[in-house]
């Protein structure tokens, strides 16, 4: 039996992509192995989002290059965004490399592998506006028993001036409900005891029944969080511009659905959320933000954010750390401007605030959100959190880790508790990035 490896880069839809392409190549016949040493198919899953993320690819195709002089049976293929992004010219620049298979393509990575055993490349990266993989059973790469990413739908059509993905993921379509609520209901039966709803934006999914009646994310929801109530149901991302107030109210007629909302903002100017396509202010923003903390009062939030857009001026940038004050964040993704070819701003915008200065704002961000992170978790102390318990923590056999409802990390002794299980967890001290307990 020849046997698969896939590594993968990038965000959480990727991961839960490599879940459906290992269960595809097994299904045909491959076997899927934990090791690069035994793998007859390194398979790199690949996020093209900034510049740095396909850098750390080539990097490893071309580390991979010396493997495959000791092993020359040994295959390597291109999977996912960058995949889509560069097609077959990445095959030209990687020559060892020899296939490419785009996010929509990869049924048919059974027929390619057969290409590429008898010597030949193979592309495929052809985008599709119906393929969802409704059907395909994710093979759980990797995980830990305990939670899984649930892919609900693909692709994403808001051309966010400086966003590559739809151009990298296709247009937006919504997977069939009852395939979701099955397959949460037999990961539920297995064990697990929590989920993850993925896609670009969730708050646009929509699902057209045969009937005709639709299916809005709120009541997808309201579906799987009636499963059970020991199973957890998280989602992510959720557009600013789409966050409704039915949402909300479905989140608090559940305690289930988990206490966090990730709500990714880019930017605290107007002026640069009109720049970047955003199709909201931050007057809406902040108006979301109260209408979570109204349904959700202990609802935690984080964001996403983007330093040195094009034309940003200081101005633009203090903004930016004044939104930030104003809302606290429990946890923030913080990026530098990358500008991508072929998207808005690489053809009508000038990518003109130089690196350094990319880098100190950033910079500043970080350290201001350091700071209130810090602060917030302070205020955890002698708080009581339900806690689904994980695993060891990485730095010590004694103690256990799991996160509460709002997502943070808390690490505590290990006690009698088990992986797994739901235990209740007092907050005696804090860093920016942890609660430290103990049972209760
Ligand atoms: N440069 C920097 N960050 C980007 N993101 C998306 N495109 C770019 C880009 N060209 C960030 C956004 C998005 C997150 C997933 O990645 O903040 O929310
Ligand atoms: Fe990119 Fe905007 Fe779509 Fe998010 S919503 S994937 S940032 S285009």
């Amino acid at each position: 039996m020849e046997k698969i490896y896939i590594e993968t880069y990038g965000c959480q839809m990727n991961f839960a992509d490599s879940e459906v392409i290992a269960s595809i190549l097994h299904g045909a016949g491959y076997g899927v192995s934990g090791s690069v040493e035994e793998a007859d198919f390194i398979l790199i899953n690949t996020c093209a989002i900034r510049d740095n993320a396909e850098q750390r690819v080539r990097h490893r195709v071309r580390e991979l290059r010396a493997m495959q002089t000791r092993r020359p049976g040994l295959r390597v293929g291109v999977l996912g965004c960058m995949a889509e992004r560069l097609q077959s010219r990445l095959m030209a620049e990687e020559d060892n490399v020899s296939f490419v298979c785009g996010p929509d393509a990869y049924r048919r990575l059974p027929a390619m592998l057969a290409d590429v055993r008898r010597g030949g490349k193979a592309a495929d990266v052809e985008l599709s506006t119906t393929e969802t993989y409704a059907d395909i059973e994710p093979v759980r790469l990797a995980g830990n028993g305990i939670s899984a990413y649930i892919s609900i739908m693909r692709g994403c059509q808001n051309y966010c001036s400086y966003c590559v993905v739809p151009y990298t993921r296709g247009r937006e379509r919504s997977r069939d409900p009852q395939t979701i609520v099955d397959e949460a209901r037999t990961l539920f039966g297995r064990g697990y005891r929590e989920v993850t709803l993925l896609g670009q934006n969730v708050n646009s999914y929509c699902w057209q029944g045969a009937d005709g009646v639709p299916t809005t994310f709120p009541e997808l929801m309201d579906r799987v969080a009636a499963i059970d109530p020991r199973l957890r149901v998280r989602f992510a991302t959720s557009h600013p511009k789409d966050l409704s107030d039915k949402l909300l109210e479905v989140m608090a007629a559940h305690d289930n659905i988990c206490r966090c909302i990730h709500l990714p903002v880019q930017s605290g100017s107007d002026r640069m959320l009109k720049l970047m396509n955003r199709k909201y202010t931050v007057e809406w923003y902040l108006d979301r933000v109260a209408s979570i903390r109204r349904h959700l009062p202990d609802c935690s939030i984080t964001t996403d954010v983007i330093a040195g857009f094009c034309g940003e001026t200081l101005e633009d940038h203090e903004l930016t750390l004044e939104l930030f004050r104003t809302v606290r964040y429990d946890y923030a993704f913080m990026f530098k401007y990358s500008q991508r070819e072929g998207t808005y701003a690489s053809r009508h915008m000038a990518d003109d605030i130089s690196e350094a200065e990319k880098t100190r704002r950033l910079n500043e961000i970080i350290a201001l959100q350091g700071r209130i992170a810090l602060e917030n978790n302070r205020e955890e102390v002698g708080r009581v959190y339900e806690v689904l318990v994980e695993g060891e923590s990485h730095r010590s056999k004694e103690r256990l880790f799991g996160r509460n409802s709002q997502n943070k990390v808390l690490v505590f002794d290990r006690g009698d508790a088990v992986a797994g299980t739901y235990r209740r967890v007092r907050v005696d001290d804090v860093t920016a990035a942890t609660l430290l307990g103990t049972l209760v």
